[in-house]
């Protein structure tokens, strides 16, 4: 059935019901959006619609997982019904998700928690640096330790599941409010962040999951809203993408999440292409289990479950929390019970609505990961600690059910991971501009500007994801469920007065509002006034609220002008969600600018070891600082109109253009592009080499077909081609470049190709003058297009240009290779 819908910029729309199948329990039917006048979309692909694909593919136990597999099959042959219903349906207990345990099993229950930088409702835990930040570093090692240090954490508290990491939102436009939870707009980076950090988390025996699966690239409006009737007056947010981008994009890094053999994967709140993320089968059945071979279960957002069976069928997993949003039981206006799975998918089997297979495939799904990470074996106990922190579900309702000791010790599970912050975080800060101010030098007198300097005022700022930006404070977290308890937090004023006292320099602090207040900025000092100002600024970013500038906060850049207007060295150091205009970077008196983005709980001695050049800035933009507000593509939402119940709308309609890729496409100029950074050294590159690991003309356009293991066809992980290039240190202090490798498409690609891509990078230290080769693999996905025709990765005919240097915008070296022949085609 379809049926006019509505005219909409001279384009007609039709909406047609998909996975639209009716079940007893609760049916939906989504509709989504078709072009019917075609936007050339032989070239880039039709969008706004999502297909159904069933049924849901069963779990195989593929990659390293046969043996957890076969041990999670005999496990679902103990259960009875009830019980496969509770293990797919979260229930209140001491975490932020819960499975019940089966004691007759031994099964010791899941306890979920958040988030990407700590273990969020805990105590004694630390806070590690945010995504975009460890993003900056383009170390791979970073990122792998990070995950490591954290999984530890997790696991000595009793979580056997991390709610990390994010690379939805990806960062496709700027003002996205969880920007920062996951790493960069660029999706091989990003890929390598998943993959890396992944495996971090699970080599610690914690279950990972990657999420927010997919484009779940706004905050606003990610949730439908009810009529207290509890019907719908807004289905959540549409983000409509076509299916190119979608695989070039913004599923890449999911791929690569799926390839480490992450546990788990988080639908997202919103609809994609007219569909709801969480019961979107082209999505969950089509896209992840069937395409990319994933193995381990979908776990909902938390109440992103619209639909029970129908759900199911379209590939969810978990339900999570299980609990009603609006009442732990039955909610009366809706009629429903307190979760769309549980008793419903145990009338759904009884009923015959739901095949018992499925619901078996999603126990086994979920029992995997469990046993492949020996988690039935000895795991620790959830921390008692959990009990009282845990603010989601009224004891009385869960602490019967659960085992645990109500033992007043507490859980210290830090260890010596302050050491790993603090390094990492100063490896992560990227320095823009340095007019020789940098590193300081026994200054004598040193003057400490701006709110984000010092501590906050009412306890530890971001306890529990603050809902505004603070005033008074320095930001290590942003909001929401991302946030952190600082257990501890070194403040940049503590640090920089600890460490400035070894050179007995007098240090003396300003917040904003008297250097906006006062004209004659110099009047405020004493002596003949610092010798260096260092201005500490800061950007607020949460969860369900989008950023609505990319200012710095609370005048941030009229507190720069200030300070600057007296102060011929000054020193900007910003701790933000990630994009911010920096309108004062060419100001003569600017003398540097320092990015630390959230740094976790250490920021203070980071920043420090930066400043004093104990660490020489290594740090990269994992995005591009454009000169103005307004030349970000990528708005938030695209087609509002808020009369209709369908009308939240965000149309992909850049494509692949989003962040360095639009800019280089428009040749539009940029402060500072992707990739850049500054040292306290400098490098130069030489020699690129390019070898191919196939016999020449051997190379296909098309994978060859294989049975698809977790990641999808494993030809596209396999290297083509090597490339090497030689760096070396011209300077006089050892420092660590960081060389990137670009890639440029042959003019057979299709339409719509970014001018170049990131597909390689290391972070390589070296001593002075020392000269070392460093090596990039290109795997067959690197080279390939989505071909939205074939539907496959296809390696496009002609020459590729292939570039290292040491940002996008700074190529140095570069060499060709055609790995398939024009004619040959
Ligand atoms: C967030 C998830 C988080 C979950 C549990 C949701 O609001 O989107 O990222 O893991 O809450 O706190």
């Amino acid at each position: 059935m379809a049926f006019l819908f509505t005219i909409l910029s001279g384009l007609l729309l039709l909406a047609v019901p998909i996975d639209a199948q009716v079940y007893m329990g609760e049916e939906r039917s989504s509709y989504a959006f078709t072009w019917v006048q075609p936007l050339n979309t032989t070239i880039l692909g039709q969008y706004g619609h999502s297909e159904p694909v069933y049924p849901s593919p069963r779990t195989t136990g593929s990659g390293e997982w046969a043996e957890a597999y076969e041990k999670a099959r005999n496990f679902v042959t103990e259960l009875t019904l009830a019980e496969k219903s509770d293990m797919v349906t979260g229930a209140p207990g001491p975490c932020v998700g819960n499975i019940y345990a089966i004691p007759r099993l031994n099964f010791s229950g899941l306890c979920l928690q958040d988030g990407p930088v700590s273990l969020r409702v805990a105590d004694y835990v630390s806070v590690f640096p945010s995504g975009v930040t460890v993003a900056a570093s383009w170390d791979k090692a970073v990122m792998y330790e990070r995950n490591l240090a954290m999984g530890r954490e997790f696991r000595a508290k009793g979580a056997h599941v991390a709610l990390a990491p994010s690379v939805g939102p990806m960062g496709r436009c700027v003002y996205s409010g969880r920007n920062w939870e996951g790493f960069s707009p660029d999706p091989y980076l990003s890929g390598v962040a998943m993959e890396l950090g992944i495996k971090g988390l699970q080599d610690a025996g914690v279950q990972a999951v990657a999420k927010h699966l997919i484009a779940n690239e706004q905050e606003i409006q990610r949730n439908p809203l009810y009529y207290s009737n509890g019907t719908v007056q807004f289905e959540a947010i549409s983000s409509n993408v076509d299916d190119r981008t979608l695989h070039e994009l913004y599923l890449w890094p999911f791929a690569n999440a799926v390839h480490a053999g992450v546990s788990s994967v988080m639908c997202s709140y919103q609809r994609l292409n007219g569909s709801y993320a969480c019961q979107n089968s082209k999505l969950l059945n089509g896209l992840l289990k069937d395409e990319l071979g994933f193995q381990g279960y979908v776990v909902s957002d938390w109440y992103a479950l619209h639909a029970g069976v129908d759900a199911a069928e379209a590939g969810m997993d978990m339900d999570m929390p299980g609990t009603s949003r609006y009442n732990r039981t039955v909610v009366p206006e809706l009629g429903r019970m307190s979760s769309f799975f549980g008793g419903n998918i145990t009338t759904g089997v009884r009923n015959g609505s739901l095949e018992e297979t499925r619901l078996d495939d999603m126990v086994t799904r979920i029992m995997t990961p469990y046993f492949y990470l020996h988690q039935d074996e000895a795991y620790p106990m959830v921390d008692a600690s959990s009990i009282f922190l845990n603010t989601f579900y009224n004891q009385s309702s869960w602490l019967r059910d659960w085992n645990i000791t109500q033992d007043t010790s507490v859980r210290d599970v830090r260890e010596n991971h302050a050491q790993i912050i603090r390094r990492h975080a100063a490896e992560s800060t990227v320095l823009l501009k340095n007019n020789n101010a940098l590193p300081l030098n026994a200054p004598r007198y040193i003057g400490i500007f701006g709110n984000d300097a010092g501590e906050g005022q009412n306890g530890p700022l971001n306890r529990f994801g603050s809902p505004d930006s603070l005033e008074y404070g320095t930001y290590a977290v942003g909001g929401g469920s991302g946030a952190a308890r600082l257990t501890d937090l070194v403040t940049p004023q503590e640090a920089i007065k600890a460490r400035a006292s070894q050179d007995g320099t007098v240090v003396e602090s300003w917040l904003n509002n008297p250097l906006i207040a006062e004209s004659d900025v110099a009047s405020l000092w004493s002596y003949q006034g610092p010798d260096v100002c260092l201005v500490f600024l800061k950007s607020w970013a949460r969860e369900v609220i989008d950023r609505e500038t990319l200012q710095l906060d609370w005048n941030g850049t009229q507190v720069v002008k200030s300070v600057a207007s007296a102060c011929n060295n000054t020193i900007v150091i910003t701790h933000s969600a990630g994009v911010n205009v920096l309108p004062f970077a060419d100001h003569p008196n600017v003398t540097a600018i320092l990015l630390a983005h959230y740094p976790g709980q250490e920021s203070g001695n980071s920043i420090t070891d930066v400043l004093y050049g104990a660490v020489n800035p290594s740090g990269r933009l994992p995005y591009t600082i454009a000169y103005d507000e307004a030349d970000y593509n990528a708005p938030i939402v695209t087609d509002i109109q808020t009369t209709g119940v369908d009308d939240w709308q965000s149309w992909f309609d850049e494509r692949l253009e989003i962040d360095y890729r639009y800019f280089d496409a428009h040749n539009i100029p940029v402060r500072y592009e992707f990739g850049y950074g500054l040292s306290y050294t400098t490098f130069a590159m030489f020699d690129i080499m390019l070898e191919s690991t196939q016999q020449l003309g051997s190379i296909s356009r098309f994978p060859v077909e294989e049975p698809v293991a977790p990641g999808g066809n494993p030809e596209l992980w396999q290297t083509l081609y090597n490339v090497r290039v030689d760096v070396t240190n011209t300077g006089r202090v050892r420092g660590s470049a960081v060389p990137q490798l670009y890639l440029s498409f042959p003019d057979s690609t299709p339409l719509g190709t970014p001018p170049r891509q990131l597909r390689g990078f290391e972070k390589v230290e070296l001593a002075p003058g020392e000269r070392r080769t460093v090596a990039f693999a290109l795997i067959r996905r690197d080279i390939s297009y989505w071909d939205v025709v074939s539907q496959e990765w296809a390696i496009p005919s002609g020459e590729f240009v292939v570039s290292a240097g040491f940002s996008s915008r700074d190529l140095v070296v570069s060499t060709n290779m055609t790995p398939i022949a024009s004619t040959s085609v």
